[in-house]
This record gives structure tokens, C-alpha cells and sequence, in this order.
């Protein structure tokens, strides 16, 4: 039997935090250590393009990205790793797939279809204001990532599944009217870990600015955590750690005999001052040889690029095969 095929895609136009690394990172990289997996992991560069027109921020993006997968232990000798732009085949797929989407699937994504309600409770004159062709067509060019690839498994946030699930009627129809090429994916999200909250106790995200990055320098990361949000209860009363970010940070953090521990702390009331400190000793103790490892790679990008290279390379070997049949089963090939 062939191995299952693991694939994700980060899209490059934030800085690696907490949030990203308990819900996308760790698991990824547990992953790439599996022999029994086939894993892909791949910076989105032109999915950033549709999000973000600061090329800077994508460029430096893809630098602090890649760069924190490779710190914390990526095994790129088993997964591929790779920039999604080093694999033009996936942009030609995207648009020989483009040509069996139905338009009114497209109609249906979310992100699209929050665009317009937006619009439309603003009473702009235009319905479609500030929605480029790369919005509207971003779940196609996600399909093509996945598809090329053969994906069984995709790990993703929530917000995704609506794009697996079209992933999944793109290559249903392709198949019907061409042949069986494409396997059909399915969204993989854990909910024991897929979210974190961030300094104001919703959820940690970008858009919100509640962000922990995960390799800020020992200083910052000390007074990030001091400004994480608690409630008004005193020293010496008991909290509920179900109800504290703290907790749920550390939790995330820690074994689970380290939780119990800082459970009881809970019980017997410890104060918010002491958990703070206790929850930044103890992820600075975690993280520091890693962002070690971060900072020396971020001060040789050649390193990082040589590996993002060797990665592109092993993409594109390994798309050749199927982009081949795809291009043959429409009609697209030599004459003779
Ligand atoms: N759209 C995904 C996100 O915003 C990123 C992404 C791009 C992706 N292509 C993918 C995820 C393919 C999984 C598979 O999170």
C-alpha cells in the first residue's frame, strides 16, 4: 500500500506566533518524522499575493517562516519542503482546473461572500468592491496545491474546511469528465489543538494584533506575557484554569503532569503575577535553544533558500508525473 499523503500550506504574510506553532507547527513537524507519511509542507507564496501588497512583508515572511520550521526540527530529508511558487505547475494546474469550477461554487466561499456582505451593509454602489480575481479564485489555487500532490490528509484551521470540501467537488468533476486523476482530499483539524487564545483572550490571531511571537527575544516575550489578560480575582483565591489563558498557554506547553501541577497552584490560588512569570520561565526555558536556531538561520537566508531549493526541486519531480496526465487527458499534448 502507498503511504498517506499529509499536506499544508502556510501563507506567507505573518510572523511565526504561539497560536500558529500549538495549532500548524508542532503537529506538522511530529508528522514529518512519521516514515509511515508522506508529509508536504509549503510556504503559500501566492496565496500572500491575494492578502497582502507589501512585498516586503511576503519576502520577509517566507524568510521567517521557513526559517522557524527548520529551527524547531522539520525533518526535510522525509518531508518536502518547499515554496509554492517553485512549482509553476501548480499555477498551470490551477487554471486547467479553473475550467471545470463552476462559478457559482466560487459564489459560495466564505471569504468571498463575507467581501460582499460588507460591501453591501456599507451601501457600496458596487457589490464587488476590493474583490480581485485572486480572492475570488483562491480556493481553485488551493485546490491545484492540493490536488497536485495527491493529498489524503489536510490539516487545517476551521475557517478551511468550506475550501477542502470544494477541493474535493473541483476534482470529483475533473475526474468525471476526464478520468480518475485527482484523489479526493479530506480537511483534517484537531480540536484539541487547533486554536490558542491570544493577549486579550480571543483567539490568537494576526487580525486581532493579540499576537505571542513565538521567537521574540527573551524581553519582549517576558512583557507580552505580563500583558496577557486576566480577571480581578486576588492572591489567595482559587481560579478556574479552564477560564485562563495563562493556564491554557502553559497547558499547551507542558506534559500533562506539569498541568496537573499548575492545576493545584490554581486550586490553592496563586496569584496572576506569580503564574505570569512562572508561564514565561517556563516557555523561555522551551523555546530558547530553538530561537537560538532561528536567529542564526534568519542571519543566513542562503541556508534557508538552499533548502527551500532542494525542496522545490523534489516538488516539482514529484508533480511531473500527474501535471503530465492532466496536460494529456484535456487534449494538451504533442501532435505526433
Ligand atoms: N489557505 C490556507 C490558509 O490560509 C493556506 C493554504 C494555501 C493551504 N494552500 C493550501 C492549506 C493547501 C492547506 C492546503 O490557512
Amino acid at each position: 500500500m502507498s503511504k498517506q499523503v499529509v499536506l499544508t500550506g502556510i501563507t506567507t504574510t505573518g510572523t511565526p506566533h504561539l497560536g500558529n506553532y500549538v495549532g500548524a507547527i508542532k503537529p506538522a513537524i511530529e508528522s514529518s518524522h512519521d516514515a509511515a507519511l508522506s508529509t508536504y509542507y509549503f510556504l503559500a507564496d501566492y496565496h500572500a499575493l491575494i492578502k497582502c501588497e507589501d512585498p516586503e512583508r511576503v519576502h520577509r515572511s517566507s524568510l521567517e517562516i521557513a526559517a522557524a520550521w527548520l529551527a524547531l526540527g522539520l525533518d526535510t530529508g522525509n518531508a518536502v519542503f518547499y515554496r509554492q511558487s517553485d512549482v509553476p505547475a501548480v499555477t498551470e494546474l490551477t487554471w486547467i482546473i479553473s475550467c471545470v469550477t463552476a462559478k457559482g461554487l466560487m459564489n459560495r466561499a466564505h471569504a468571498y461572500k463575507a467581501t460582499v456582505a460588507e460591501n453591501e451593509s456599507q451601501r457600496s454602489q458596487d457589490p464587488d468592491k476590493g474583490i480581485t480575481m485572486g480572492l475570488y479564485g483562491y480556493p481553485v489555487l488551493m485546490a491545484a496545491d492540493i490536488l497536485m500532490f495527491k493529498a489524503n490528509k489536510v490539516p487545517v484551521g476551521r475557517d478551511q474546511v468550506q475550501h477542502l470540501e470544494m477541493a474535493r467537488d473541483i476534482a470529483q468533476r475533473f475526474n468525471h469528465l476526464y478520468g480518475e486523476h485527482f484523489v479526493l482530499p479530506e480537511a483534517v483539524v484537531d480540536d484539541s489543538t487547533a486554536v490558542l487564545s491570544g493577549l486579550d483572550g480571543r483567539k490568537m490571531s494576526k487580525s486581532y494584533n493579540n499576537t505571542i511571537p513565538l521567537f521574540v527575544p527573551e524581553k519582549q516575550l517576558r512583557k507580552l506575557i505580563m500583558k496577557i489578560k486576566t480577571d480581578s480575582l486576588e492572591p489567595g483565591e482559587p481560579k478556574d484554569p479552564e477560564q485562563s489563558t495563562l493556564f491554557e498557554i502553559y497547558h499547551a506547553f507542558a506534559t500533562a503532569e506539569q498541568s496537573a501541577a499548575i492545576r493545584q497552584r490554581y486550586a490553592a490560588g496563586i496569584a496572576w503575577g506569580e503564574m505570569k512569570q512562572l508561564l514565561f520561565t517556563h516557555l523561555n526555558d522551551l523555546l530558547a535553544p530553538a530561537r537560538e536556531r532561528y536567529e542564526a538561520l534568519l542571519a543566513d537566508p542562503g541556508h534557508v533558500e538552499k533548502e527551500l531549493r532542494r525542496g522545490g526541486e523534489r516538488a516539482r519531480d514529484l508533480s511531473a508525473p500527474l501535471m503530465d496526465a492532466i496536460r494529456r487527458a484535456v487534449g494538451i499534448r504533442p501532435l505526433s
